[in-house]
Order: structure tokens, then sequence, then C-alpha cells
């Protein structure tokens, strides 16, 4: 019979079969899919495993500091905590185009990772924690030409450029199964279960050109929105959440002032791979706690509307 725990020692035995007494790097994000890719490498090769973390400066409030804190605390796994933001965050300054955003972001990663991993004095492995719907989602449509809706893959190439070899427990599961060996292993809940995040974070959340003005504004009006869902106890019926600051300034009344100002839209879907969406259907109460709160404490932002749309023919993410 197929058990978790089964799964996770078949790996485990997997992985020191393929690693056998050598090195190996792992690309942490704070994500589900590298964490629990990480501790699972970590039972199986102990100290043979280093984690790279390329801290982009688009990550969501507080974010930075939890992963640190878990990986070096809790689980004792070696960790380079690389804070590259001024880097990225110039370069982006000012990109709107959403392709952009993403090569410029893959680029610097991988510039970053090389760098990094050049310190430790290599490794032969490179670990990935890539799940079976990114593996589907990376061919190109049967039949078709190769089509990229989004270039998701913001380490593609890596690994043949630093002539390694990929461990990649991950490929054959979906995203509850992640979490379910992630409970397995021992992995917090507040990690396990936390919503999937993209490689290129806060910067495709944020049309019509990223300013470090409109990535405080985002980061304020995201974790208000995060915080209400948190308390109303939907975190964890919902796929993901998230505001995206729209380029657009609206008219509005604040006191006995006019107001023009940025709005923002806030975006919670339910599914089950990320592959095809539902629009999560909170109550109108809900929606005006978290509108007047985002308006009342984020300064430049006095509008603030929800997306309906599902996917297909939406997307997850606005860009
Ligand atoms: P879309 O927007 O394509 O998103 O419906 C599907 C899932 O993929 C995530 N996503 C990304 N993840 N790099 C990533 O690592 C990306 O460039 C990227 N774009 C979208 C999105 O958050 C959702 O979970």
């Amino acid at each position: 019979k197929w058990t978790m725990a089964g799964f996770r020692d078949m790996e485990i035995a997997r992985i020191r079969a393929q690693v056998g007494t050598g090195q190996v790097i792992c690309g942490l994000s704070g994500g589900v899919d590298s964490s629990v890719a990480a501790v699972l490498i970590h039972e199986a090769i102990g100290e043979q495993l280093t984690c790279i973390f390329v801290d982009h400066g688009l990550l969501r409030a507080g974010e930075a500091e939890e992963v640190v804190r878990t990986f070096r605390g809790r689980f004792n796994i070696k960790l380079v905590h690389r804070d590259a933001s001024a880097l990225f965050l110039d370069a982006l300054e000012g990109v709107a185009d959403p392709e952009t955003k993403r090569k410029t972001i893959g680029r610097l990663f991988i510039e970053v990772f090389e760098e990094e991993a050049k310190a430790l004095g290599g490794a032969d492995f490179l670990a990935q924690g890539t799940l079976y719907p990114d593996v589907i989602e990376s061919v190109s449509f049967t039949g078709g030409p190769s089509v990229t809706i989004k270039s998701h893959h913001n380490v593609g190439g890596l690994p043949e450029r630093m002539r390694m070899q990929l461990v990649e427990p991950l490929r054959e599961l979906f995203k509850d199964e992640v979490r379910a060996l992630g409970r397995e292993l021992g992995i917090p809940e507040s990690i396990v279960g936390r919503h999937p995040f993209p490689g290129p974070g806060l910067a495709i959340r944020m049309p019509g050109g990223i300013t470090r003005d409109g990535l405080a504004m985002l980061r304020r009006a995201d974790s208000i929105f995060l915080e209400e869902i948190r308390s109303a106890g939907l975190y964890d019926a919902i796929w993901q959440a998230f505001a995206v600051l729209l380029p657009v300034r609206t008219v509005g009344v604040m006191g006995d002032g006019r107001t023009y100002d940025q709005a923002c839209a806030l975006r919670a879907v339910t599914s089950t791979d990320g592959m095809t969406a539902d629009v999560y259907p909170f109550d109108m109460g809900f929606l005006n706690r978290v509108a007047g709160r985002i308006v009342n404490e984020v300064r430049g932002i006095n509008r603030v509307t929800y997306d309906i749309t599902s996917k297909p023919p939406g997307t997850i993410e606005w860009e």
C-alpha cells in the first residue's frame, strides 16, 4: 500500500544513491516546494547539503526573516542568506513589461546564485523543488509550436551553465502531496500550509512599473488582506490570495478633502494545482472591512476592487 511515509523513505534512499558523497546546493525561496525539498534532502544527506537563499527584496512582509529563522534555527540546515535587494530593485526600477521583469529577475538570480555557489567552492548537484505541474506547464502544448504563456522557471538554464546534475525529489508530486510530505517531515504548518508564491514575487503584482514606494504600499495592503483572511479563519480554504497595486489613480474623498491616489485589486482563488482556478466567494462584509482598512491605513491607496475572473480565461497572477 502506498503511504507518504513510504514515499519519504524511498525518496531518501533515491537521493542517497544519486548523490553518493557529492555536495548538493539548493535554492531556498521560503515557499512550500523548496522548503520541503530542502528538508527531505537534509534528512537524506545532512551536512552535504547547503541552501542558498537569494533575497531579491520582492518578498512579503516578514518572510525573509522567517525563512532564515526556520531553516537555521529549527532544522540546523547550512544556509547562506544573501540580501541582494538593492541589486534587484535598482535593475527593476520603472520596469513595466512582465516578461522583462521575469527575465531581469531570472538573470540576476542566476548571477547571484552562481557567485554564492562559487564562494562555497562549488557543488556536484543542484536541488530544486520542481513539482509535477511545473514539469507539464513548461512543456509546449501538444501538436502546436512551443508557446510560453509565462516564463515561470526562474532558474531555467542554471544547472547546464553550472555543470551540475539536478536533484528533483518532488517532480512526481502535486501540491497537496508536497504538503502531506512536508507534514510527514515535521515542517511547521506556517510553512507547509503556506499559499504558493511566485518566484518573481511582488514584482509581478505591480503592473505599470516597479518602484520602491509602490512596493512598500503593496506590502502593506497585502498584509492587511492576509491578516483579515487569517483572522476570519479562511486561509486554508484559499489557494492563493494577494493584493495587486494598480498603475491608475482615481478620485476619492477623505474627510473634507479630495484624494487622487492609486487603486489596488484583491485576488483570491481556490484551486487544486494552479492550472485552473475559481474566485473565492467572500461575503461583502468581509470585503468591505478589508477595503476600509486598506484605504484608511495605506497612504497612497484610495480605492479597492475585487477581481472576479476565473482561470481560464484569466490567469491567477495579473502579469
Ligand atoms: P498563473 O498566473 O499562470 O499562475 O495562473 C499559476 C501559478 O504559478 C504562479 N506563477 C509563477 N511562479 N514564477 C513562479 O515561480 C513565475 O514567474 C510565476 N508566474 C505565476 C502563480 O502564483 C500561480 O501559483
